[in-house]
């Protein structure tokens, strides 16, 4: 049986999705980029400048890093913008008695996201302080695929890897967890992505004790 869980945030506990391409949208309309929903699936687990990279590939002209950089905070404003109107009424189906099962068979929990938004997510839908360990994109210095986010929350966990399960919706995030030598549960995106040890369309679809396995 498994001593931890960290779950990824953007799309497992919230669904920020919609946001992050409104605002994306915003700022690729206002450089006549092409960008649609196709591309803004690309950005799952992504961080902020890499999104940024991907989005660019789809320019006309090159940017400099100074506007890189302007281009990315215009669209975290925009974005941070439409987080206030987030509440707990935001988070995903099947996701609070998840948490609440694992946490009373003493499982730990943590947060392994690479938004530099997370502390504010979390605040925003009432879990601001739930967590035994929240790693995060301001802690990082190599988002997913990379384990690095997961590794921390292990770490803050005070677990080993293989005593902790991720669960994910970006094939970044599974690919992220098996590197760090975590079992994965992909759910939403990643339930179709055969590196995850487990799947479910939602976290209401899984019963914790299967998770812990
Ligand atoms: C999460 C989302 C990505 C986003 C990244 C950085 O991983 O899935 O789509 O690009 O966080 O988010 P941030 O809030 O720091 O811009
Ligand atoms: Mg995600």
């Amino acid at each position: 049986m498994k001593k931890g869980v960290i779950f990824d945030l953007d799309g497992v506990i919230v669904s920020t999705d919609g946001l992050h391409y409104k605002a994306w949208k915003q700022m690729a309309d206002r450089e006549g980029i092409y960008f649609d929903q196709v591309i803004n699936n690309r950005l799952r687990g992504v961080s902020r400048m890499e999104s940024l990279a991907i989005i660019l590939e789809r320019a006309e002209k090159t940017y400099t890093d100074e506007e890189k950089l302007e281009m990315a905070s215009m669209k975290n404003e925009l974005y941070r913008e439409s987080l206030s109107t987030l509440t707990p009424n935001d988070i995903l189906p099947g996701v609070t008695p998840v948490l609440e099962k694992l946490r009373a068979m003493g499982v730990k929990l943590a947060i392994g996201s690479s938004s530099r938004n997370t502390p504010a997510i979390l605040k925003q839908i009432g879990l601001g302080d739930f967590f035994d360990a929240v790693a995060d994109g301001n802690q990082i210095q190599n988002s997913k695929p990379d384990p690095e986010v997961f590794l921390l929350a292990a770490k803050l966990l005070g677990l080993p890897p293989e005593e902790c399960v991720v669960v994910e919706d970006a094939f970044a995030g599974i690919d992220a967890a098996k590197a760090g030598g975590m079992k994965a549960l992909g759910v939403g995106d990643a339930s179709r992505y055969e590196k995850a040890d487990i799947t479910a369309p939602t976290l209401a679809e899984i019963a914790p004790e299967k998770l812990i396995e």
